[in-house]
């Protein structure tokens, strides 16, 4: 099973593994923003209480490899930007992140995206990395493609932002997938080919 590294370092960020004491500050400066949380699938937090009980589902996850979650911190000053999450089905791979809302327009999340991508796309085990995004959600769509995935279609009615409101909303599908580089097959030879990333 794929062990993600608990650091991975892009040229701006640092993206580590979540501790409880990070709480204070993602609510601080995220995690009760309505802006922020428009697209997202959870519910804003409204306490510390609530933001270290998130954290607890953070760590569990990653205690049974069902998902992975890191903070991306900025390098130069340790100030906490964001999370960047993973969730693991099989070969596939589900992203999640967010930033808070000083800190957008940065290049940040592309960065932190990228890494996160070109890091999963050389494991063995890991075939595609996936996400979706409210159809408006215009930032979010932008960063998967800036980070070379692919929009696959439309998801209708498919996720449900309890911020905004009950009505499942369509989304975007993006992917990111390692293809076989197909070459054509010689008489009495078997298929061979080499991995790639491809979108
Ligand atoms: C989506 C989000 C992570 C983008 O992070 P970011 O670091 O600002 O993104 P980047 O700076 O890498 O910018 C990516 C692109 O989005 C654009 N962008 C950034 N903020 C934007 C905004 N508020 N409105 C429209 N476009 C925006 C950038 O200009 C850039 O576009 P370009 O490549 O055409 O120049 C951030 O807006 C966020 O946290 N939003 C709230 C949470 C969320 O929606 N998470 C995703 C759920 S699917």
């Amino acid at each position: 099973m794929t062990n993600p590294p608990e650091i991975l370092e892009t040229k701006r960020l640092r993206l580590r593994k979540p501790v409880l004491e990070d709480a204070d500050e993602i609510l601080r400066q995220y995690a009760q923003d309505a802006e922020v949380t428009k697209y997202v699938s959870w519910r804003a937090h409204r306490s510390n209480d609530e933001t270290r009980d998130f954290l607890r589902g953070c760590l569990e996850g990653m205690e049974s490899r069902k998902s992975f979650h890191w903070i991306i911190d900025r390098k130069d000053d340790d100030q906490l930007l964001g999370m960047i999450a993973t969730r693991v089905d099989g070969h596939k791979w589900e992203l999640g992140y967010v930033l808070a809302r000083p800190y957008w327009g940065q290049g940040y999340m592309t960065e932190a995206v990228k890494t996160l991508v070109g890091w999963a796309l050389k494991q063995p085990e890991i075939y595609r990395l996936w996400a979706v995004c409210d159809v408006d959600n215009v930032a979010s769509a932008r960063v998967m493609e800036n980070a070379g995935m692919k929009r696959e279609g439309v998801l209708r009615r498919w996720s449900i932002h309890p911020n905004v409101g009950d009505a499942p909303r369509d989304s975007y599908c993006y992917s990111i997938i390692k293809d076989l580089e197909r070459r054509p097959l010689s008489k009495g030879a078997g298929q061979s080919g080499k991995r790639k990333a491809h979108v």
